[in-house]
């Protein structure tokens, strides 16, 4: 591991054991940052893309000569959460960057076919979790000083979805809680500007994780994505963490309360026909 720009930062990062949260964790901890991976469990999900899928985010960091440990956090459980801040206090003494990666999808279906329950557990993880990690995450950045160099007290980066942006039939409750993070990105920066906490997000469009595996797998589905997303190319884990870096680099200082899309395209317009 390389002793680069964020070295002595603490960051937190939900979903760190597989896809975008994963690639995330490895890039922060190659800038020399100490992670405390938060997942469900510490294994990657076995139907992701990752080459090295049977090593875990936090023993792959560590290999690598980096810091890192692991917090098995469920998102939606205040309680787990906030064993997680305690663990990171007590082992690295702070958090300076919260990335809120974990999210729940379900398969495409009907809007008369969703029920309560489908959008009691999207809201009670994607909405609710990322809320409340983001006030834990603040609550420390307050205690902690500026650092003059990387130019803030805190950073907080969400992972929204292009699915916010538009609609798309089949996800209205998933698109519908994105949508929300979106914009709970936009008004916390607003409250927290002035004490040079930055909150920023990223919605990426199609990237090959487990979570989209089934969809990859689905020619009509994946061929629509493909006409849809004007790249040559649909994204990888590694695209979401090149864009989430910059938002944790000092270079970014200045820049909060931004939803950057990363999406091939998919969301400026209408494509040319492929
Ligand atoms: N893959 C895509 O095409 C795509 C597109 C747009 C947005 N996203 C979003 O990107 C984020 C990362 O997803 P991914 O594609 O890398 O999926 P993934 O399945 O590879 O990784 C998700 C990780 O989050 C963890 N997780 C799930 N629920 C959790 C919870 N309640 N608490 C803690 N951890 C939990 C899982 O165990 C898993 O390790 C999600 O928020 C997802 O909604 C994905």
């Amino acid at each position: 591991m390389s002793s680069g720009s964020l070295r002595g930062k603490v960051a937190l990062v939900t979903g760190s054991s597989s896809g975008m949260g994963r690639a995330i964790s490895i890039s922060l901890a190659n800038e020399g940052a100490k992670l405390v991976c938060c997942d469900l469990r510490k294994e990657a999900n076995p139907t992701g893309y990752e080459s090295d899928i049977a090593i875990s985010t936090v023993d792959l960091i560590v290999q690598q000569g980096g810091s890192a440990t692991f917090a098995r956090v469920d998102i939606s459980s205040s309680e787990e959460v906030e064993a997680a801040f305690k663990k990171s206090i007590t082992e690295f003494g702070r958090v300076d960057i919260l990335i809120n990666c974990a999210g729940y999808w379900a398969p495409f279906r009907k809007f008369v076919e969703e029920d309560d329950e489908l959008w009691s557990k999207m809201t009670a993880v994607n909405v609710l979790g990322t809320a409340r990690m983001s006030r834990l995450a603040i609550q420390q950045s307050l205690e902690q000083n500026i650092d003059s160099i990387w130019g803030s007290r805190g950073r907080i980066i969400n992972i929204s979805s292009c699915a916010g942006h538009f609609g798309f039939p089949g996800e209205v409750a998933y698109s519908s809680t994105k949508a929300a993070i979106d914009h709970m990105t936009r008004s916390g920066a607003l409250e927290y500007a002035n004490d040079f906490i930055n909150i920023n997000c990223i919605a990426p469009g199609v990237v090959a994780t487990g979570m989209a595996r089934q969809n990859f797998e689905n020619q009509d589905i994946i061929g629509l994505m493909k006409r849809a997303t004007p790249w040559p190319r649909l994204g990888t884990a590694e695209d979401i963490a090149g864009a989430v870096l910059y938002f944790c680099l000092p270079q970014s200082q200045w820049v909060t309360g931004q939803v950057l899309s990363v999406d091939g395209g998919m969301t400026i317009g209408v494509t040319a026909s492929q």
